[in-house]
């Protein structure tokens, strides 16, 4: 039997979808982007997996959360992350020892820094983004390592040169991060933690420092490697964490079917990605099936359920609306607006995401 997400079983982008406007392009499994050439070769019957069982979605009955918008978090540049400066199409940061530049579409302005100050760059990705491979990053003072040592908050993890353009977080989150901490330490009773998507597991291991019991799932087994020698480096590994390799509705379909709860969810979909069986993802058809799933995995007290979405031509009032209504009954408030990068510089704000967050 088919489940919510095979409508679209050719893998394409939806014509009308496929257009990127946010910075963080699209995830595949095993490695980070789907090039087009690979989103094309996708076909009905080979790689794809049916999923037990069609999401028949409704409207949530009940009285709409109250809602706090627009909500702009922001990230100002610190000891372990700064965004030092921005423009031409391009932004320069400092991810611990290093300075990094990266393309940044967004940066249609000025640099406000001198040229001398980007020449300092140890590491710049250059060029066409779809291209796979190390190959893209050039370190003009010296050969780097793959990983280096990062620090959030006091937690050690690593860096890393992905192929694509990525380095192994997303400092933007670090939003979401410590509002979830504080949930968990004011709730003072064991907490569970569902973290879907969820990459190299910074999330998971804020989650695990402030005491909750973590599961953390992502369709990319490499990602699910780096987030264990997280683990291992931030001093964590006596945490109870999961990791999970698994393709992320399926993932929470079981959980519901098992009556498995969680207390916070977080997900941080990207636009388009792939299970590890092929699986495919597509933000605009599977974010209403997978956020109502959400809903029904919670505990009886919930604390909050976080969305994050990035590459995708869509409005924060999007999400807040589909929010508003799948949390329908549930009192709370939904909060909405963007993730944003405070620049160095000349006070630039970075936009990287939107996000919505249901809050009991
Ligand atoms: C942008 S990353 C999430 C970042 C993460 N929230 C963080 O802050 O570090 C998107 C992740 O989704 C994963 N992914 C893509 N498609 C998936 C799927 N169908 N099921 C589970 N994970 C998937 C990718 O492997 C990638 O690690």
């Amino acid at each position: 039997m088919k489940s919510f997400r095979d409508k679209r079983r050719d893998g394409r982008p939806h014509p009308a979808r496929a257009e990127q406007s946010r910075p963080r392009e699209a995830f595949a499994a095993g490695r980070q982007q789907a090039t087009p050439a690979e989103r094309r070769e996708t076909k009905p019957a080979d790689r794809q997996e049916a999923r037990p069982a069609p999401r028949v979605l409704a409207r949530r009955e009940g009285t709409l959360p109250a809602e706090r918008l627009p909500l702009i978090l922001e990230v100002a540049p610190n000891a372990d992350y700064a965004l030092l400066d921005s423009g031409a199409g391009e932004k320069l940061e400092q991810y611990g020892p290093y300075r990094i530049v990266r393309p940044e579409g967004q940066a249609i302005w000025q640099r406000a820094l001198p040229a001398k100050e980007w020449e300092r760059a140890d590491a710049i990705f250059t060029g066409d983004t779809d291209e796979e491979g190390i190959g893209r990053w050039r370190f003009p003072k010296a050969p780097l390592g793959e990983t280096w040592p990062m620090k959030h908050d006091g937690i050690d993890y690593l860096g890393r040169f992905t192929s694509f353009r990525h380095v192994g977080v997303f400092p933007e989150q670090a939003s979401h991060w410590d509002h979830m901490a504080g949930l968990i330490a004011a709730a003072k009773r064991p907490v569970k933690v569902l973290n879907l998507f969820g990459y190299t597991g910074l999330a998971s291991l804020v989650a695990a420092r402030a005491g909750a019991e973590v599961t953390h799932v992502d369709a990319s087994k490499k990602a699910i490697g780096w987030a264990r020698e997280n683990q291992e480096m931030a001093g964590l590994a006596d945490k109870p964490i999961r990791w999970i390799v698994e393709d992320a509705v399926k993932f929470a379909e079981r959980e519901e079917r098992r009556g498995s709860r969680y207390d916070i969810v977080l997900f941080d979909p990207p636009a388009y990605g792939r299970g590890p069986k092929g699986e495919v993802w597509q933000l605009f058809e599977d974010l209403p099936g997978l956020t109502d799933l959400c809903r029904s995995i919670l505990t009886p007290k919930p604390l909050a359920v976080v969305l994050t979405a990035y590459s995708i031509r869509a409005s924060f009032f999007a999400i807040h609306a589909l929010m508003r209504d799948t949390f329908a009954g549930m009192g709370g408030t939904v909060e909405s607006g963007e993730l944003i990068i405070r620049e160095k510089s000349a006070g630039r704000a970075l936009s990287t995401s939107l996000f919505s967050r249901w809050v009991a």
